[in-house]
């Protein structure tokens, strides 16, 4: 991976880093020397991995919050900064499908759920570290989706809903944070091999949408991650507002 030299030092917290994009990134941030705040819910056996990872070349500590309620994303902020002394980049990752569900069938809880998960979670995040985003000028990286382009495969209708509503909480947020000097970017992954869709898809599915895609594979999480970087370092000062599709050519767009 590319080497910035601007990141070395910064204090960077990945929401959802106990499995796949989320570690990837917390990893790819270590190696440039960032202090890395790796965040789990569940699955504290990832996040202690992930922080295994971050220390083998960096620093870090390891914090655990769900992102859905407004009391613990407050703590999980303050815990950070305590640990790192500050805040420059906030990687709004953590999020999930949680099931296959049709638009017919769902309940109201499942679709507040799904809302709460992957939209409050990126609002209640940057909320929260704004104040210190302000003091170090610093930038934020929200994670979207494909989905949230194409309205998603069988039965992820509202989470691509809830992935539409990041990306344009990308563009308000740019907008509202610019006169700070704080720069707001999605990246938008394709098919991703990660748990998620080990979870979510067959691998009938996925070898599918590999076949389908231009670049011919499905995408990896270092993909992601690599771009997480460029988008957090002073190579994309000039960049916000935007997004940047990581999908090997699945879904383009003019
Ligand atoms: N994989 C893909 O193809 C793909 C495509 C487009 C977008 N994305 C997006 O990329 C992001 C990362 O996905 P992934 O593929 O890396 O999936 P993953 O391996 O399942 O990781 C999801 C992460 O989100 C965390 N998370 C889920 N619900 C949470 C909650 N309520 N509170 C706090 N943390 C929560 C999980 O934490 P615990 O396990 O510790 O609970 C885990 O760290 C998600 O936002 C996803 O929607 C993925």
């Amino acid at each position: 991976m590319a080497v910035y030299e601007d990141l070395r030092g910064k204090r960077v917290l990945v929401t959802g880093s106990s499995s796949g994009i989320g570690q990837a990134a917390a990893v790819a941030f270590a190696r440039q020397g960032c202090f890395v705040g790796v965040h789990y819910f569940q699955t504290r056996s990832g996040g202690e991995e992930t922080l295994r990872q971050v220390k083998a070349v960096s620093d870090g500590c390891l914090l655990c919050a769900d992102m859905r309620d407004e009391k613990q994303v407050e703590r999980l902020v303050r815990d950070f900064v305590s640990a790192a002394g500050g805040l420059d980049i906030l990687i709004n990752n953590a999020g999930t499908m949680l099931a296959r569900e049709s638009i017919e069938e769902m309940t109201l809880e499942f679709y507040e759920d799904v809302f709460a998960t992957n939209c409050r979670s990126v609002f209640l995040a940057t909320r929260f570290a704004l104040q210190h985003l302000k003091q170090s000028s610093g930038c934020i990286v929200n994670v979207g989706s494909v989905a949230g382009h194409h309205g998603g495969g069988g039965g992820s209708g509202i989470y691509a809903a809830a992935k539409s509503a990041v990306h344009m909480m990308t563009i308000a947020m740019a907008r509202e944070f610019a006169p700070y000097g704080i720069r707001v970017n999605t990246v938008v992954p394709g098919l991703i091999e990660t748990r998620f869709h080990e979870r979510f898809s067959t691998p009938e599915r996925r070898q599918k949408v590999a076949q389908e895609t231009p670049l011919g594979r499905n995408g990896t999480a270092e993909d992601v991650a690599k771009v997480m970087l460029f988008l957090a370092s002073r190579e994309a000062d000039f960049i916000t507002g935007e997004y940047i599709a990581v999908n090997g050519g699945l879904y383009m767009r003019a």
